[in-house]
Formats: C-alpha cells, sequence, structure tokens
C-alpha cells in the first residue's frame, strides 16, 4: 500500500485535521549467519530487509492514544494514564510496551496521538515484524517528542519493551538490526558489548531469498527460553575452568576441546558448542565476505544450519527440508534457517538465473513432503528506521 493510499486510510479512521500527519518505517530482518549467539554475548550479522512496518501518526490533542492497523481488525484507545496499565494479548502490547518505556523517560507524551500502521512482514514468520513495530514506535515518538533518537538506545529500549511488556525473554539483535540497518550492508553486532560495523554485501549476480515454512511455530518461548538457561548452566562450568571468561560465546572453538569434558550433561555440551563454534563462523564469515568469496560464506551458512540442525537443535522437519531442497538447486551457494527456528524462515544464497528454478522447485518438493505450501520472497537488503518524507 502506498503512502498516500495509507494517508487515505488514515483520514477516513481519524478524520481531518489541521495537524500534520508524519510517516515512519522501520524494516523487518533477516538474519544471514550467528544465530542463538546474541543472548551468549557472541557475534551476530543480521541486515535489514526492504520490507517493514509503516507508521503514520498525528497528535490529536485529548489526550487519548488511539491504535489502528491495516493488517488486523483488533483496535484500542487508551487514555494516556491507562496505557500499559493492562495487557491485550493483542498486537497493540507491541507499540504499548514501548510507550511504558518512553513514559520512564519523563517525555511529554499527555497530548494524546493517532496511530495507523501498516506491515508487509509476514506475522509469526521469524522475520521481527514485532522488533519493527516496536522500532516504529518508539523512533516516532521519540522524533515527534525532541527525544535523543540514537538507534542503539533505541533498539535497548525496544528490546526492554519485549522483555519487560510483551514478556518475550529475546536477545538484542532483532532490535538492532531493525534500528541500524544500512541498504546492501550486513551489521556485524558484538552482542556483549553493542560494538558494531557494517559490512558491505555485496551479491553481485546472487540473491537472498527468503523461504516461508508457513509452520505455525508452536511453544517457541519456552523451548527459547530453555536453550538459554542451558547456556548459562554451560557457561556456569567453563567459567570455573577459565577464570576471566564473561560469557559463552568468548570462549575459542580449540579452548572449548580442551573443557568440554567438564560438562557433563551430554545436551548441555552440545548447545554449548554450537555457539562456540556458529561464534567462530561469523569471525570466519565476515573474513569471506571482505574477500568477496561467496561461494565460502554459502558453505558456512549450510554449516551454521546442521550445527542449529544437530548440537542446538532449533530446527524442524520442515525447515529441514526447504534448506535440503534449496541445497540441490546448482545455483544456490548456501542455505540455512533464520531466526530463532521451529517454524518461521530459511534464506538462501541464489544465483540469479536460478531463482525462478529454486521457487518452483523448491516450492513444489517442499508441498510434496511436508504438505505446507512455502513462500519465497527474493528480497534486497534495506535501511533501519527512519522517518518517511516522500513517497516510499
Ligand atoms: C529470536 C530472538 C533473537 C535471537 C534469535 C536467534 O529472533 O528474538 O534475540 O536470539 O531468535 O538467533
Amino acid at each position: 500500500m502506498s503512502v498516500q493510499d495509507l494517508n487515505t486510510r488514515f483520514i477516513e479512521k481519524f478524520g481531518e485535521s489541521k495537524e500534520e500527519v508524519r510517516v515512519f518505517y522501520a524494516p523487518g530482518r533477516v538474519n544471514l549467519i550467528g544465530e542463538h549467539l546474541d543472548y551468549n554475548g557472541g557475534y551476530v550479522l543480521p541486515a535489514a530487509l526492504d520490507f517493514g512496518t509503516t507508521l503514520l501518526i498525528r497528535p490529536n490533542g485529548d489526550g487519548v492514544v488511539r491504535f489502528a492497523s491495516t493488517n488486523f481488525p483488533y483496535e484500542a484507545s487508551f487514555a494516556y494514564s491507562e496505557i500499559g496499565a493492562a495487557k491485550t494479548g493483542e498486537w497493540v502490547d507491541y507499540p504499548s510496551g514501548v510507550l511504558v518505556e518512553l513514559a520512564k523517560k519523563e517525555l511529554p507524551l499527555t497530548q494524546g496521538y493517532d496511530l495507523l500502521f501498516h506491515g508487509d512482514i509476514p506475522n509469526g514468520s521469524g522475520l521481527s515484524s514485532s522488533a519493527s513495530i516496536e522500532v516504529v514506535t518508539g523512533y516516532a515518538f521519540l522524533t515527534l517528542l525532541g527525544g535523543d533518537t540514537d538507534t542503539v538506545e533505541l533498539a535497548l529500549l525496544s528490546q526492554r519493551a519485549e522483555n519487560q511488556y510483551v514478556g518475550v525473554n529475546s536477545g538484542i539483535m532483532d532490535q538492532f538490526a531493525v534500528a541500524n540497518g544500512k541498504r546492501d550492508h550486513a551489521i556485524l553486532l558484538m552482542c556483549d558489548t553493542l560494538e558494531y560495523n557494517l559490512i558491505p554485501f555485496v551479491t553481485g549476480s546472487y540473491k537472498l531469498v527468503i523461504g516461508n515454512t508457513n509452520k505455525k511455530r508452536g511453544l517457541v518461548d519456552s523451548k527459547y527460553n530453555e536453550r538459554r538457561s542451558q547456556c548459562e548452566e554451560a557457561f556456569a562450568i567453563l567459567k570455573q575452568e577459565v577464570p576471566g571468561l564473561s560469557y559463552l560465546a568468548e570462549m575459542k572453538p580449540e579452548q572449548f576441546v580442551l573443557h568440554q569434558d567438564k560438562i557433563t550433561d551430554e545436551t548441555v555440551r552440545r548447545r554449548a558448542k554450537h555457539v562456540v563454534e556458529e561464534n567462530q563462523r561469523v569471525l570466519d564469515s565476515v573474513e569471506v565476505l571482505k574477500k568477496n568469496d561467496l561461494k565460502q560464506f554459502g558453505l558456512y551458512m549450510n554449516d551454521s544450519h546442521v550445527s542449529l540442525r544437530d548440537l542446538y537443535e532449533v530446527s524442524c522437519e520442515e525447515l529441514d527440508v526447504m534448506v535440503e531442497e534449496a541445497q540441490r538447486i546448482p545455483g544456490t551457494l548456501g542455505s540455512r534457517m533464520t531466526g530463532a527456528g521451529f517454524g518461521g524462515c530459511t534464506v538462501s544464497l541464489v544465483h540469479e538465473d536460478d531463482v525462478q528454478q529454486f521457487i518452483a522447485q523448491v516450492g513444489e518438493a517442499y508441498t510434496r513432503r511436508t504438505g505446507l505450501t512455502g513462500e519465497f520472497y527474493v528480497c534486497s537488503i534495506g535501511n533501519g528506521v527512519e522517518e518517511l518524507k516522500g513517497e516510499k
């Protein structure tokens, strides 16, 4: 939907006013490599997508915040003092959580606002539609109220909204990528210190193809939290062996080999092995990307998937089938699951001449083997959060 169409929808919903409607946008994200490392203090390599959430916002002067969306029928309106008082279990909990965090900054929020959201990220697909809503809301209010729009702080604020208000114990990667992405660049983020570098991701005749398994992700939160506590357990043991170790991902693979026997629980040992090796793969990936060696990068993507499947056990049959079929296509350099796992999306690097064959063949085989219909998006890497001043 164009910004012009969205403006029309906004006026239909909230009426005319002499106040200006401002338009903001935040993308979704895809993680290229470095999975389940953010909460282990490791390196990750996500990138912002070229689709996301658009927010139209206008002050209304009546002390009430009204939320509407073109994607969901659910709408809500809260007196300023009621925001965050009770969770709704609906999409508005994401922007409400951000307003709760903004209120702690004592910004002059009280005059009331009308908000219309429009998202083109498939929900529940693991492409961070929630982080996109959080970050666009935070950025819009901070801009309107003259607050600090530092995008690292904004990512942290949005993560707090997700962790403390929505109640999902995620790491910093998603909000960070959505807030700090740059066109044609991946973000090498050190999750412990939040230092980051933008790495040119120039793929030439290769395209990033995201495959949505459309598998409903069940029990993600409880399994995610279980992985987090297994990593904490491994870290507590290894820290005794290596004084000064400040987080699990800091351990080098050679060091891990020397100390792994101390972890007696075989499952916990495998979880730690994934973290240590995946972290090294991110660093190795950056080196090969600097040399433009996409072929080797593709092999690291494949290795990452195997590790997530066998060691970290966050893949599922649907993701495995889609990755396996993707890797059969001659023009595929690499393919892996992306995001938390247990469903959601795969990401593949595919030669442009083979993309049509990829979509047809992987799609057909996926349906034949799983009974589900996959969806594919050929995507480019876009910018992080911004205000749209012209037509997008
Ligand atoms: C989800 C979380 C992120 C990260 C990934 C796994 O997307 O929100 O913080 O942990 O899973 O890499």
